[in-house]
């Protein structure tokens, strides 16, 4: 599999964090009294494999996470930490490759959902389907946009890290009917002046939440908006 993170990976753990102070309470309150494991896929560095074991202080998690460089950071910071390194478990496969707990509690799917096309999709919420246990549920989210629009360049992040500041610009341009193609700039500056910039592309899949709706219902799961409108996550539960 093609890993679409090898050379922004230094970039996107510590861009996905300032995300992560609003999208962890919304996590926290969808998972309330959840039973484990509970699956987090795409984990990137961990910032919300530790936002699920916070929430959840007694749960088997398994975070599946197939990008070698960011599988570095999420497996450091897994370590670093005792209440992570006794009860999760890292796996190096895609999402639909990996062998996932035939009994799941949760499955969390957080800023991940476009990089799988639709047959994907129905892969997923078949084996959701297949392993949810009683008041198990799973936990997504939306991005903007959700029709094939040309999305103008804009900064979307800029962390400061010692004399660097690093930022995160993104354009997008339909790839077709419900796909589109994010093309991210990673420009590093210190002292006013650039020193680096990085140019990546992403294929990104498209999914409305009347789709979503649809595609849920073939396996008797059914979505519910949580949290802020702006998070864009959903509850699905039987
Ligand atoms: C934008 S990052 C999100 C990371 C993390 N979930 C967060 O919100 O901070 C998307 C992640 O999905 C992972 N990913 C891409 N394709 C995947 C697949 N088929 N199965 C599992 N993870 C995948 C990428 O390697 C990357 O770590």
């Amino acid at each position: 599999m093609v890993d679409q993170y090898e050379r922004s990976a230094e970039f996107i753990d510590v861009m996905m964090a300032p995300r992560w102070p609003a999208l962890g309470p919304v996590l926290a309150e969808a998972l309330r009294e959840v039973p484990g494991p509970v699956v987090d896929v795409g984990a990137g560095g961990g910032h919300g494999t530790r936002a699920i074991a916070n929430a959840l202080p007694d749960a088997e998690i398994v975070a599946v996470e197939p990008s070698p460089a960011l599988r570095s950071v999420l497996l450091a910071r897994v370590n670093d930490d005792p209440r992570l390194r006794d009860r999760v478990t890292v796996l190096p496969e895609g999402l639909l490759e990996a062998e996932l707990p035939d009994r799941l509690g949760a499955l969390v799917a957080m800023n991940v959902i476009g990089h799988f096309d639709p047959a994907g999709r129905n892969r997923i919420w078949e084996s959701l389907a297949g392993r949810l246990l009683p008041g198990g549920r799973a936990v997504l989210n939306l991005q903007p946009p959700a029709e094939a629009v040309a999305v103008p360049e804009f900064r979307a992040v800029e962390v400061r890290i010692g004399r660097r500041v690093y930022e995160g610009w993104g354009r997008a341009e339909p790839a077709g009917p419900d796909r589109l193609t994010w093309h991210m700039t990673y420009r590093t500056h210190q002292d006013g002046k650039p020193v680096g910039e990085v140019g990546v592309s992403y294929d990104w899949w498209l999914l409305t939440e009347e789709r979503l709706v649809g595609e849920l219902e073939v396996y008797g799961l059914v979505p519910s908006r949580t949290g802020p409108a702006e998070a864009g996550m959903y509850v699905i539960a039987r």
